[in-house]
């Protein structure tokens, strides 16, 4: 596996991967687990070639918000990346991507609004931001996101189309705990019995659902489940809400044949959790 640092090598790299078919591409921030490994898997299985990049964007993060404290853990990192069969690791400094004199943004009006576009402000700007310098810098031909984070996956999806980069974005299920928890590298964060106690997300979505397949279509009632767990784990709620799949506008209702999301987001102490589920109506 190579290991490139600036956009220079990352080309050079590039030409000859170019040479030997597709090449597919996995954005992260680091403290790699199970979700992230399986974009990589997804990668190779889809192109000839996979690079990753490892990158603590801060322009996606507000200024209460945990920056400074994000996990690292590149030995880890490097290793995961390696037994995952991935071919290139792209480690950009933050002048690599943002210039002296950067003042350029991507911003995605619609689906960047509401839930965690409305709690986290300018967060998808510099989501949108640094995936669309990535996409130039790597220009691949596929790019895998996960469904862990579901807005951000449709931002992607507009961003893709609109600024017309031509790739093949796939979003990939959401890799769980045994227990049920989300996989994300904010789990770091939670205490042994936060940890407990964050297993009430998941419990409630799985409620939702059984209410959805029981024949209730009521948004209120179906984030009602959902609040219900989060009250008796005593997690704070930032947004608990049902929105059509694609647009993220919130429903009343899940109408028959409809592609919805439940989506959550809630505090445990100072650690923002979110996850969400399918709601098919
Ligand atoms: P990060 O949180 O590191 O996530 C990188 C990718 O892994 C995202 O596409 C995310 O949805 C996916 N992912 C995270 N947890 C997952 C899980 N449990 N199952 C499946 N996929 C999972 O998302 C970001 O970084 C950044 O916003 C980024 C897109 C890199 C831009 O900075």
């Amino acid at each position: 596996m190579e290991l490139l640092r600036t956009a220079s090598e990352l080309h050079r790299f590039l030409a000859g991967a170019r040479a030997r078919g597709a090449v597919a591409f996995v954005p992260t921030m680091g403290y790699l687990h199970e979700g992230h490994v399986s974009l990589m898997r997804e990668g190779k299985r889809r192109a000839a070639t996979c690079v990753v990049s490892v990158f603590v964007n801060p322009t996606q993060f507000g200024p209460s918000e945990d920056l400074s404290r994000y996990p690292r853990d590149l030995v880890r990192d490097t290793a995961a990346c390696e037994a995952a069969g991935v071919d290139a690791l792209f480690l950009p400094e933050p002048g690599e991507l943002y210039p002296p004199g950067a003042q350029s943004w991507v911003e995605v009006t619609e689906v960047s609004q509401g839930l965690c576009g409305e709690r986290r402000p300018g967060h998808f700007r510099g989501v949108a931001t640094v995936v669309a310098k990535l996409f130039a810098l790597v220009r691949p031909d596929v790019a895998l996101f996960g469904e862990k984070d579901w807005q951000q996956l449709q931002v992607i999806r507009a961003l893709n189309r609109d600024l017309l980069f031509g790739i093949e974005v796939v979003g990939c299920p959401t890799v769980r705990e045994a227990d049920g928890l989300a996989m994300s590298s904010r789990n770091a964060y939670l205490s042994a019995e936060e940890r407990q106690r964050a297993l009430a997300i998941n419990r409630g979505l799985g409620e939702a659902e059984r209410l959805l397949a029981g024949g209730t279509r009521d948004a209120t009632a179906l984030c009602g489940a959902v609040r219900e767990q989060l009250r008796a784990a005593d997690i704070r709620e930032d947004y608990v809400e049902v929105a059509d799949g694609a647009t993220l506008r919130p429903l009343s209702q899940v109408a028959a044949g409809q592609q919805a999301r439940l989506l959550v987001a809630g505090f445990l102490g100072r650690t923002r959790l979110i996850d969400n589920a399918a709601l098919q109506g």
